[in-house]
Order: C-alpha cells, then sequence, then structure tokens
C-alpha cells in the first residue's frame, strides 16, 4: 500500500534529499511537488527541484510554483546558510517546466480529488498551506495527515535563539496552519532534529563511498550547509526535512511522539516565529502531534539505502 503525498518545499539541500525520498521510496506515490518562497531565491529552488528529479532518473513529478514571498513580510533567505542550495551543480534545464497550474489551486485540486488520501509533507515556510486554507474552507478536512518540518519544542531556534527558520519566514502563515483543523504531525528543529538527524563526518564519508550519481548528488548539495553548521557548532549536515518525509512513508522510526497545543508568535520582535508547544497542562487543547524521539541509526541507514541506489540521470549534472 503506497502513501498518496505532496511535498510543499523550499528546495534546497536536505529539502533535495526529502524530495529523492519522495521519488525512490517504493512506499512513496509522489503526486505533486510544490515550491514555495524559502531557502534561497525561488528560481534557483526550481532549478533544484529539476535538478533532484534529474538525478534520480525517477518518471515525471509534476512541479508547480507557489508563493514567491511570505503572506505579510518580505521573503527572508537562508543563502547565507546553503549558498545555492545544490552545491554550485547545473544542468540544461530546456523542456524543464514547471506545470501552469498555480501550486496553490494544486494543493486544493488534488486533496478535492482524493478526499481524506493525500498527505502533505511541508518542509518549508507555510506560505502555500495558509493560502490553500484561505482559498478553500473544505482543504484542511480533505487532506488526510499534514506532516510539517518547523518550530523547536521549547529548545532553540536556528535563524534566531527564539525561531526556526519555515516558521520565522512566515509566521502568520505557521499560526494559521496549525489553527486550520489538519490532522498535523511536527518534526521539530530542537531537541529532535540536532539529536537525531545530524549525519557527522564518519556517515558522510560512508556515504560519498557509495560512489553512486545520488551520493555525489547529496555530497554536492550538503557541503555549503555542512560548511556553516560547523561554524555554528553543529558538527554534521542536518536532515530535517528528510526526516519528515521518512517518518511519513515510516512510521516505525518514530519512538516516542505526544499530543501539544502549538501555536506561532507573530507579534513580538525577538520571539517572531517562536513555536509555543504546550506539552498539555496549561489548559490549551492539542492541534498537533510532535515527535520526541526517532531511531536516529534506523532514519541514517534508510537514507544511506536510498543513495546507494544506481540512477541512470537523463540529462548530464555539471559538476556532479
Ligand atoms: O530550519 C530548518 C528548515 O529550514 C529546513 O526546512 C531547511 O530547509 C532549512 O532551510
Ligand atoms: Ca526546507
Amino acid at each position: 500500500m503506497t502513501v498518496p503525498l505532496v511535498i510543499d518545499t523550499d528546495t534546497a539541500q536536505d529539502d533535495c534529499v526529502a524530495l529523492l525520498v519522495g521519488l525512490l521510496d517504493p512506499a512513496a506515490d509522489l503526486r505533486a511537488i510544490t515550491m514555495v518562497a524559502g531557502n534561497v531565491g525561488f528560481d534557483q529552488q526550481v532549478r533544484n527541484a529539476f535538478m533532484t528529479l534529474n538525478v534520480a532518473g525517477a518518471s515525471p513529478v509534476p512541479v508547480y510554483l507557489g508563493s514567491r514571498r511570505p503572506l505579510v513580510r518580505a521573503w527572508v533567505s537562508a543563502e547565507n546558510v546553503h549558498g545555492d542550495g545544490s552545491g554550485g551543480l547545473d544542468m540544461d534545464q530546456a523542456g524543464r517546466e514547471p506545470e501552469a497550474e498555480h501550486a496553490v489551486d494544486a494543493l486544493v485540486r488534488l486533496a478535492a480529488e482524493s478526499p481524506g488520501e493525500l498527505s502533505i509533507v511541508a518542509i518549508g515556510p507555510l506560505t502555500n498551506i495558509a493560502a490553500a486554507v484561505i482559498k478553500d474552507p473544505d482543504f484542511a478536512g480533505n487532506v488526510k495527515s499534514l506532516y510539517i518540518m518547523g518550530g523547536s519544542n521549547n529548545g532553540r531556534g536556528n535563524i534566531t535563539a527564539a525561531a526556526e527558520f519555515n516558521f520565522y519566514v512566515d509566521p502568520e502563515a505557521a499560526k494559521a496552519v496549525f489553527g486550520a483543523g489538519f490532522e498535523i504531525t511536527v518534526v521539530p528543529w530542537d531537541p529532535l532534529t540536532l539529536r537525531r538527524a545530524v549525519f557527522g563526518q564518519e556517515r558522510l564519508d560512508e556515504i560519498a563511498a557509495l560512489g553512486t550519481p545520488l551520493s555525489r548528488f547529496f555530497t554536492r548539495v550538503c557541503a555549503a550547509t555542512l560548511e556553516f553548521d560547523r561554524k555554528v557548532g553543529i558538527d554534521g549536515t542536518t536532515h530535517p526535512d528528510s526526516l519528515t518525509a521518512a517518518v511519513l512513508l515510516h512510521p516505525e522510526l518514530v519512538r516516542e511522539a505526544s499530543p501539544y497545543h502549538v501555536d506561532v508568535e507573530t507579534a513580538g520582535e525577538l520571539t517572531r516565529g517562536y513555536s509555543a508547544m504546550s506539552w498539555g497542562v496549561h489548559g490549551l487543547e492539542p492541534n498537533a502531534r510532535v515527535i520526541e524521539d526517532v531511531d536516529a541509526d534506523g532514519f541514517y541507514e534508510y537514507i544511506r539505502s536510498l543513495l546507494a541506489r544506481e540512477t541512470t540521470p537523463e540529462r548530464e549534472i555539471t559538476g556532479l
């Protein structure tokens, strides 16, 4: 039984790995990729997505362009973290065209066509998801489950001390999504990602030694972020996005999860995008399941096994 899903992404670094999960895992029925403003320049994110599709050698999955900026605020880049998001790789993109339909319309349509069946893996700012909620009051009810990479569970932020990047970029969208009635699972930055989804040098060497197009692609797209991570005290590459896709497809990776009430700060200056995750003793009705622990070794082995596959990229990727 495959899992019908859409990945909503600000395609850079680990977003690319999450797309590979959706493209290569036989458990995944990846119906669409929807693009949202986040990590790096929007058009560069689209190029990164098409390069990822190409290196996977997968059958084409439709790519839809969504919001090029947050709902209210100006876009905030993470190019200082990810560079161009694909390690300087390049590919002739002639003929690789996104769909004409806007991503928000596609999200609404795909969910309405399969009510209660489609899961969404949201691994960028939640602008498209919020816009779909605004456009179609039935959208949240039509979506089977919404897996969100974002926020921190009473822990550190990354773009600021208080906030994780996806929620920081579009806090209004995040607040709207958590209030919309989705069945939500959250993969937070801290503590979960920092404790269970960082690949240190030994594991990065193991992946590089695979010598496949996928492993070379992984090494390149993660290079800029690895350099940044080490500057900020993280000794390896971070994989919150691919973990989010992995736990949807393989719930056995989840070791601990609890119901929380999650809300997002939109009024604070120092606390913009802060994720208030209440663990049930503050009289707040839970609106999400927050993952608290996963099988870290199992997750790494899962990603490594995907990258070990021999694929035949249709087009040459310069630098790969
Ligand atoms: O804070 C982590 C999130 O922002 C991930 O989605 C990753 O893509 C980073 O840019
Ligand atoms: Ca992302």
